[in-house]
């Protein structure tokens, strides 16, 4: 009996070694120390061990560094891989040529390499035993408080190996009263905020709609360290997977003392064959991390994505007018001219024309059909594109124009000539999408891929004026099954998807680097740091309520900096919800983010053509602010104060724009006076109401207050306007200008 407790005494040691090396026997010279100006994460590479996670936070100093092994903190596998001692979540699991599913990776070598803007960390792990090796790799970057991490799995043996998971990254989070804030939501309901504590078990969140992956859910997260997620305070960690296809992240919360975070591509139904000599570069995932709150994290993504991630992002964004609510299919050549001049009469700097402008033998009236056949309705159009880029010209902006290149639709030449382009697996009857025609082009096959880089290269060869291409995509992948693909290679389906999208677009960037892109993906399905390095933009939602859009900018803005967010002026009542919204709101709303117009002018008083127009010309005013300053999120809508609110500061903070929306009306409520943030104590701020409609200027239009005043008490926010009887309503919303003495 007491043998068989000390045998189980011994197995249990055993099992908690292999889980979690107790620290102190760490040499120093193993640490490496990947860094950002603020941010470090350490490991422990010592040659034939395990890789091991040590820290990630705050930037340490060297002695801190030098010191962790002796915080009595334990070491843990920084990339778990499954088999060997592995009850819990692993990052990779693997199946040999000979059935063995067993992964064990340690230590060979450490590589650092300074690129031009960032230094990469690679540190490479080998199997003793089967020739299979991992890279895990870390790109700090110089000028962003960003580190981007990821793994690139090698086979180098001479027969296939299965790998049925393939994580990106594995993060161990110290476990307290830790909190996550990500996204969920629905087509017209996107961006959606769900904040919640971390439980015991398995928390997913996830996606494998195939093509676009931000409707339901988001691949972004942040991770509140230290209790319920405040906006300007507490520790926090953002995390997001940057890729275009179906992701996963899982928190696996068990017996220990570390919630197990996991990022990667999802690896349901896309079990990948590694072939002999295979690499497999698994997408990066971007950790960054702040002791401001959940506003400090989205600075830091803010800067990162413009700086880095968003094409052409430190460019300013014309205004523009589309032409989807305004006229949906009934696409005309005068009614496209007219709505020019509208926009140029305004002060709009582009128009773009959305869908309905295509199809010869199956005209576009509906959404039913002629997807791919990508040719001017010369019963529309009958100067065709170029006659709409003269008559542009003519107004004074620029031409943009509506695609969805990914898809095809049963009543189409294009599926007509080429039924064998589309997913559907064999045997089968497709299941159709939108209008009951659509279907998914099959990205996978090079052929396809092709058409689709022809499309934008067609266009823009023939009309090289074009400025602005709206690319969508209105379909799921509802058919699994390539025709391209062998039979045996079917589960490669969604990866090799976004493969073909990528080299497409990446042949799209490489000839035309200057043309502006917004990813709209059935609103915003496509909001995601996988998709944006191509794109200048996302359509936020086809919602364009501004109610409900303060909500759907709010959660966006956790990640996504406003010059990405394309945010328009649309009609009342409003064409989603039928709320009735007066220009005012809908304005203040709009000109947070990247402001355009989704509206038809000609059905619009002189009067609301001048409220825009005086909008429009003091957006550009405020432009460089929204678009390149670092927000502060103030008031949440999702708090019950009846107020959301939040500002954007100039980087040297001599400029900021303060928005406050009221979300309800009630008489003689008590509404929060909104204390702002990220201004200079020391300096004098002229405040300069914009978009007025009051009869009378607040009190305090033209007065100066320190940052010091306007941060620890702020501004009384009047919660009427004080406009003539008959123009009252229930909304109430104000734009501030503030400018530094
Ligand atoms: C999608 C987009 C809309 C519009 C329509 C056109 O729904 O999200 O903005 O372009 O397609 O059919």
């Amino acid at each position: 009996m007491k043998s068989v407790r000390i045998i189980s005494a011994l197995l249990l040691a055993a099992f908690y070694v292999c889980q979690a090396v107790p620290a102190a026997a760490v040499s120093p010279e193993n640490l490496v120390h990947v860094h950002t100006g603020a941010l470090s994460l350490v490991l422990e590479a010592e040659q034939g061990s395990p890789l091991r996670f040590m820290y990630f936070g705050d930037r340490l100093c060297d002695s801190d560094v030098q010191a962790l092994p002796l915080s009595g903190s334990p070491l843990l596998d920084a990339y778990p891989a499954y088999g060997m001692n592995c009850p819990s979540e692993a990052a990779l699991s693997v199946v040999h040529a000979d059935g063995n599913m067993t992964a064990v990776l340690l230590v060979e070598g450490v590589s650092v390499e300074q690129e031009a803007e960032a230094v990469l960390t690679r540190v490479s792990l080998k199997d003793p035993v089967y020739p299979f090796e991992v890279d895990v790799c870390y790109r700090a970057w110089n000028d962003s408080e960003m580190i981007e991490t990821w793994t690139e799995i090698r086979n180098m043996g001479k027969k296939p190996v299965h790998l049925t998971r393939f994580d990106s990254a594995f993060l161990p989070v110290r476990r307290g009263d830790v909190w996550i804030s990500h996204l969920y939501g629905s087509w017209a309901n996107e961006g959606i905020v769900a904040c919640e504590p971390l439980k015991p078990g398995i928390k997913t969140i996830r996606n494998k709609d195939g093509v676009r992956n931000s409707h339901t859910a988001h691949a972004e997260v942040m991770i509140s360290l230290d209790g319920r997620p405040e906006e300007n305070s507490g520790d926090v960690i953002g995390a997001a997977l940057c890729y275009s296809g179906n992701y996963e992240l899982r928190f696996d919360t068990d017996d220990s003392e570390w919630h197990r975070f996991f990022a990667g591509i999802n690896p349901d139904a896309s079990e990948y064959v590694l072939e002999p000599k295979e690499t497999f570069v698994t997408p990066a995932m971007a950790l960054t991390y702040s002791r401001e709150g959940l506003s400090g994290v989205s600075r830091n993504f803010h800067s990162w994505a413009r700086n880095h991630m968003l094409a052409h992002g430190n460019q300013e964004r014309k205004i523009l007018l589309n032409s989807w609510e305004g006229v949906y299919f009934n696409i005309t050549e005068q009614g496209m001219d007219d709505m020019m001049g509208d926009i140029a009469s305004m002060g709009g700097e582009l128009f773009v024309m959305d869908d309905g402008w295509f199809g010869d033998k199956y005209p576009r009236n509906v959404d039913n059909s002629s997807l791919g056949d990508w040719t001017v309705d010369a019963d529309k159009l009958p100067g065709g594109i170029s006659g709409l880029v003269e008559d542009a010209g003519k107004h004074g902006v620029g031409f943009g124009i509506w695609i969805e290149p990914e898809m095809t639709n049963t009543v189409s030449e294009l599926y007509e000539q080429h039924p064998e382009w589309v997913l559907k697996p064999a045997l089968r009857e497709p299941v159709v999408g939108r209008g009951g025609t659509q279907l998914v082009l099959d990205l996978s096959n090079p052929e396809v891929q092709d058409f689709v880089f022809g499309v934008v290269d067609r266009l823009m060869t023939e009309h090289p004026e074009i400025e602005y291409v709206k690319w969508d995509a209105n379909m799921a992948i509802m058919n699994h099954g390539s025709q391209y693909l062998p039979g045996n290679r079917q589960s490669h389906m969604y990866i090799e998807y976004h493969r073909g999208f990528a080299s497409v677009c990446d042949r799209i960037r490489a000839k035309y680097p200057d043309l502006v892109i917004q990813a709209c993906a059935s609103g915003g399905g496509r909001a995601n740091y996988g998709v944006l390095p191509w794109f200048d933009e996302f359509w936020v939602s086809d919602n364009t309520d501004a109610l409900q859009r303060v909500y759907m900018q709010w959660g966006t803005s956790y990640f996504f900096p406003a010059i990405a967010m394309a945010s328009h002026i649309s009609a009342a009542p409003n064409h989603q919800t039928f709320r009735t919204i007066p220009l005012k709101y809908r304005i203040d709303v709009a000109m947070s983010g990247r402001l355009g117009m989704e509206i038809q002018p000609k059905n619009m008083t002189d009067e609301e053509k001048e409220l825009c127009r005086k909008a429009i010309a003091e957006y550009k005013e405020i432009r460089p602010v929204v678009q390149f300053g670092d927000i502060y999120r103030l008031v949440s809508p999702y708090d019950g104060f009846n107020v959301a609110s939040l500002m954007y500061c100039s980087q040297d903070k001599s400029h900021a724009v303060f928005y406050w929306w009221k979300l309800e009306h009630f008489c003689n409520e008590h509404l929060p006076r909104v204390k702002m943030a990220g201004l200079d104590p020391d300096r004098l701020y002229r405040v300069h109401e914009l978009n007025r409609i009051d009869n009378t200027a607040l009190p305090f239009e033209g007065q100066a207050f320190s940052g010091r005043y306007l941060m620890s008490t702020g501004l009384e926010i009047p919660y009427r306007h004080t406009v003539d009887y008959h123009k009252q309503n229930d909304w109430s919303s104000r734009v501030l200008y503030l400018v530094a003495e």
